[in-house]
């Protein structure tokens, strides 16, 4: 038999949105550009890097946008390749062929956990990769790509979440999870919770990449409504913790939380300095600024 492989991501996308209004009042906030490029075209292309073929969309209603954009633009590329225009021609036939995408509505925001329940007829019992929208990661090796090798490392069958550290102060914002080391990069969660209010188990948080098994929906079925009234994905992979166990992969780039307006403009001054052509002109003016300002 052949080595199962990532081929399917969800990513849930069917959020209120409620840190950026008024914009995500009718544009989706994961259309918010970092750079040129919407915050979803990012996750897609980690996806892609990852080894993904297959990404479904968990959107609501205003949120056709997104659908879109991976679509091919039949009209747009005529008029582009009329007026020579291929370099773009190129970007958008690249965007269009980058992953095969599909998308199913959650009719009401119930939470994470309920947005992940949607796409279980997608899955068709394989394993999946989860992967939030709003966090921007920037890795050597892409995170989802490391979750999956650890999944696989460990026999397809326990879950994998990344963990990242986060200011104690912020804990109660995030999942938080006790663990006990299993190597540099790994660890066997011990306990998992959503949002702290108080005693927080430790300052490691769940971020947003999920690596999986097929019984996490049996899972999702069973959990209630947890956390601020919603169905929590946390919750579901509480239950996980005994068996078949659930494991956290330490990740160690930089993350950006594109849903709220400071990470938002933060991921955007990083990506631009990372541009060849935007880093010069852009650094003078931030310097500038400084100067000026302050
Ligand atoms: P958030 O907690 O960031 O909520 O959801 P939100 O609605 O997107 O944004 P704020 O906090 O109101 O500003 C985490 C992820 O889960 C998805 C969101 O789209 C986001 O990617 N989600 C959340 C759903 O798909 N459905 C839900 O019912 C809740």
């Amino acid at each position: 038999m052949s080595k199962p492989t990532l081929s399917k991501v969800v990513v849930p996308a069917a959020g209120l949105g409620t840190r950026f209004l008024p914009f995500s009042k009718v544009v989706p906030k994961e259309m918010l550009p970092i750079v040129d490029k919407p915050a979803v075209q990012y996750i897609a292309e980690e996806a892609v890097a990852s080894g993904a073929t297959q990404m479904l969309l968990v959107t609501s209603r205003h949120k056709e946008s997104m659908e879109d954009h991976f679509d091919l633009a039949f009209e747009l590329e005529a008029v582009l390749r009329e007026r020579k225009k291929e370099r773009e021609l190129e970007m958008l036939s690249r965007l269009s062929q980058l992953i095969s995408v599909a998308a199913v509505r959650q009719q009401q925001p119930l939470g994470l956990g309920h947005a992940v329940l949607c796409a279980k007829p997608w899955t068709g019992g394989e394993p999946i990769g989860v992967m939030l929208p709003d966090d921007l990661l920037e890795a050597p090796t892409p995170c989802m790509q490391s979750l999956w090798e650890c999944f696989a490392r460990f026999g397809y069958a326990m879950g994998v979440v990344a963990l990242m550290e986060v200011p104690w102060e912020k804990t109660h914002q995030y999942g938080i999870a006790a663990v006990e080391h299993v190597d540099e990069n790994v660890v066997r969660i011990r306990h998992i919770v959503e949002k702290p209010q108080s005693n927080p188990p430790s300052n490691l948080a769940v971020i947003g990449r999920y690596m999986l098994p097929p019984c996490i929906f049996s899972e999702l079925e069973q959990t209630g409504r947890g956390a601020g009234g919603e169905i929590q994905l946390t919750d579901a992979l509480a239950r996980m913790l005994e068996a078949p166990g659930l494991l956290g992969y330490l990740f160690k780039g930089r993350r950006f939380d594109t849903g709220d307006k400071l990470g938002f403009l933060e991921a955007n001054v990083a990506f631009a300095l990372k541009r060849p052509e935007l880093r010069a002109p852009f650094l003078a003016y931030l310097r500038q600024l400084l100067e000026t300002e302050f």
